[in-house]
């Protein structure tokens, strides 16, 4: 059964708004961890716009199991990480001027750049996963990096409706069943939403999906708790 993994960078994105206490991501991944979330996820990005330092250090004190951290591969950011030591890092691309994470690492492009960054998390102990597209190429280069885990971009198959979307699905599968050959954990993530996770949680070798905006705007409706569990039902039933 495929993990849940919360992303609460969204409620930090409210309060950054009015540069305030509230809400507080922190009370937010309580609230997901009751909700049944297996996982909460923060991205400590470069420029800071949404979780801050102070997030991180907390909730490695109040999330005892399954922080995951997503970071960039920047030397600052790395060491922050060495020195918090998350459960997970998970390695995202990062540019100051996009909204969300836009695509995959290329892992194969910026291999020494990766490698650097892999090697100082796993001295500090700390496992990696790499964020990249569903592609075989980057598949292999995060092999032969020996990170635990890749965590294929979903934005694509989000994105696409209809024949594009099964397409999307396909490789997304495809790209699963190479992950088990290369003796690579899969994670999946971004975009998912309660109308397009069923299709992602249902490939075999799904350990861990990662869901943010989606449970968020939710959540203003009927609540974190409750969301949560809805994202969980649907995962739960889909991975059956
Ligand atoms: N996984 C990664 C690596 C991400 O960068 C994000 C977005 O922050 C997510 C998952 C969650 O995406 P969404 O907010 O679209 O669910």
């Amino acid at each position: 059964m495929a993990y849940l993994g919360v992303n609460v960078d969204h409620v930090a994105t409210l309060r950054q708004a009015r540069q305030t206490y509230e809400p507080d991501p922190v009370a937010a991944a309580a609230l997901a961890v009751l909700g049944g979330a297996e996982v909460i996820t923060v991205h400590l990005r470069e420029d800071r716009r949404h979780i801050q330092d102070r997030d991180v250090r907390i909730l490695r004190e109040t999330v005892p199991h399954g922080l995951n951290l997503e970071l960039s591969t920047e030397a600052e950011i790395i060491d922050i990480a060495c020195q918090i030591r998350p459960d997970q890092a998970t390695l995202v691309p990062e540019r100051r001027e996009e909204v969300t994470t836009e695509g995959g690492l290329n892992v194969v492009g910026e291999f020494a750049r990766v490698a650097t960054a892999v090697e100082q998390l796993h001295a500090a102990d700390i496992p990696v996963s790499l964020f990249i597209d569903p592609d075989f190429a980057q598949l292999e280069a995060s092999a032969k990096l020996g990170v635990a885990a890749v965590e294929l971009h979903t934005g694509a198959y989000a994105l696409a409706s209809g024949q594009a979307q099964s397409s999307e699905l396909e490789r997304l599968v495809q790209a699963g069943s190479y992950c088990n050959e290369l003796g690579l954990r899969l994670h999946a993530g971004h975009g998912l939403n309660y109308h397009n996770v069923r299709g992602v949680a249902a490939i075999e070798q799904m350990q861990e999906l990662n869901i943010g905006h989606s449970i968020m705007a939710r959540a203003i409706f009927v609540g974190l708790k409750e969301a949560v569990s809805e994202m969980k039902r649907l995962i739960d039933a889909a991975s059956r």
